[in-house]
Formats: structure tokens, C-alpha cells, sequence
């Protein structure tokens, strides 16, 4: 299979792209995927088209814990999958059982990015209004908080860790497919 990355005892057909919202993560598995002949799945955009409602009406109508419970069952049924690279939610890594069921699936890359080029692309995303929901005070102090969160736990379920301020898709791509590589030589040794 193109692209294949088959490495020790772990199935290495998938890639989850993991980090906060507007890092880039659907822009990046496009590419990678375009690049390595997969298939590429956005889990919020799959997940509003399995519930028929926006992230931000799961949000309004269930609260964040109803959200995330649809997101672990998603993931759940996704993980059988093979030659996927995934764009998951930037919460995804809340959850240890998510955490461990990526880490079994495949490859989980960290697409990094500071809190100011965050919040800059974030305002210059129409998406952000209508369907991502303001998580607790919202703007850029939102982001700081939650990266103090959330980057202790992106780092320890991270394979890979690839920086994206400044950089296009096509490039991130690039560096992430040699950094399997490199990942790959070094089980082989
Ligand atoms: C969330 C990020 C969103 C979406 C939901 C919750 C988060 O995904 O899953 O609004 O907790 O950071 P993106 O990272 O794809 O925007």
C-alpha cells in the first residue's frame, strides 16, 4: 500500500492528528493523505453528520460532557479503520480511553502552535462562530488557559511532534511523513 508505515507490534495504518482548534489539523491531513494515497476524515465534521445537529448545538443542547461522549463512541468506531489519516477534536486527549485507543490505532501526531497564532487564525475563521462553541471565557485568554491544560497531555499521547506556526500544509506533511520514517528506522535498529 503507498505510504505504508508498518512498524513493531503496533497496526500503523492510521495517523490521528491531535492539538488545539486552529493549529491546522484539517489542512494537514488533507495533505498528508493526498500525499500518502489514504483517506483523510475531519471526526467533528463526522460526527455532526452521524448526529444531524452542529458541535455547537451538542454543546448548547447536552453540554460538553454529551459532546464528549459522542466524540469517545466516534472514536470508538473509527479506530478499525486502515490507511486513515484523522483530524480530531482539539478536546480529544481529555479522555484516556481516546488517549490509548489512538495510540493502539496508529501514529498520533502533535501539530503545535503558540496561543498568538492561534487566536490570529481562529478570528480569521468563518467556522469559528458558527460552529465551535466558546469553551469557558472564550478569546485569547481561553486558549492560554486551556493549552496549560491540555499541552502536558497532547505531549504524553504524542508520537510526533510537529511545530505549524509560519508553515503551509504541503510542508508540515512533508516533515511528518519523514519523521515516521526516522520513527520506523529507529524499531528496526
Ligand atoms: C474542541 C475543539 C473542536 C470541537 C469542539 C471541542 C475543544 O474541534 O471538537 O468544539 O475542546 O478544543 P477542533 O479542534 O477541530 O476545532
Amino acid at each position: 500500500m503507498p505510504g505504508e508505515v508498518d512498524i513493531g507490534m503496533r497496526r500503523c495504518t492510521n495517523v490521528f492528528l491531535i492539538g488545539y482548534r486552529g493549529a491546522g489539523k484539517s489542512s494537514v491531513a488533507k495533505e498528508l493523505a493526498g500525499q500518502l494515497g489514504w483517506t483523510w476524515i475531519d471526526l467533528d465534521t463526522a460526527l455532526e453528520a452521524k448526529y444531524g445537529h452542529s458541535i455547537r448545538t451538542i454543546f448548547e443542547q447536552e453540554g460538553e460532557q454529551g459532546f464528549r461522549d459522542k466524540e469517545r463512541r466516534l472514536l470508538e468506531e473509527v479506530v478499525v479503520r486502515d490507511a486513515h489519516v484523522f483530524a480530531t477534536g482539539g478536546g480529544i486527549v481529555l479522555d484516556p480511553v481516546n488517549r490509548d485507543r489512538m495510540q493502539e490505532a496508529g501514529w498520533v501526531v502533535w501539530i503545535t502552535a503558540d496561543a498568538a497564532t492561534i487566536w490570529q487564525r481562529l478570528q480569521s475563521d468563518p467556522a469559528t462562530g458558527e460552529r465551535r462553541p466558546a469553551l469557558t471565557v472564550g478569546g485569547r485568554a481561553e486558549i492560554e488557559a486551556l493549552l496549560r491544560i491540555r499541552e502536558p497531555l497532547y505531549r504524553q499521547c504524542a508520537d510526533i511532534v510537529v511545530d505549524a506556526a509560519n508553515r503551509l500544509p504541503a510542508e508540515i506533511a512533508s516533515t511528518i511523513r519523514e519523521k515516521l520514517s526516522e520513527l520506523r528506522n529507529a524499531k528496526r535498529r
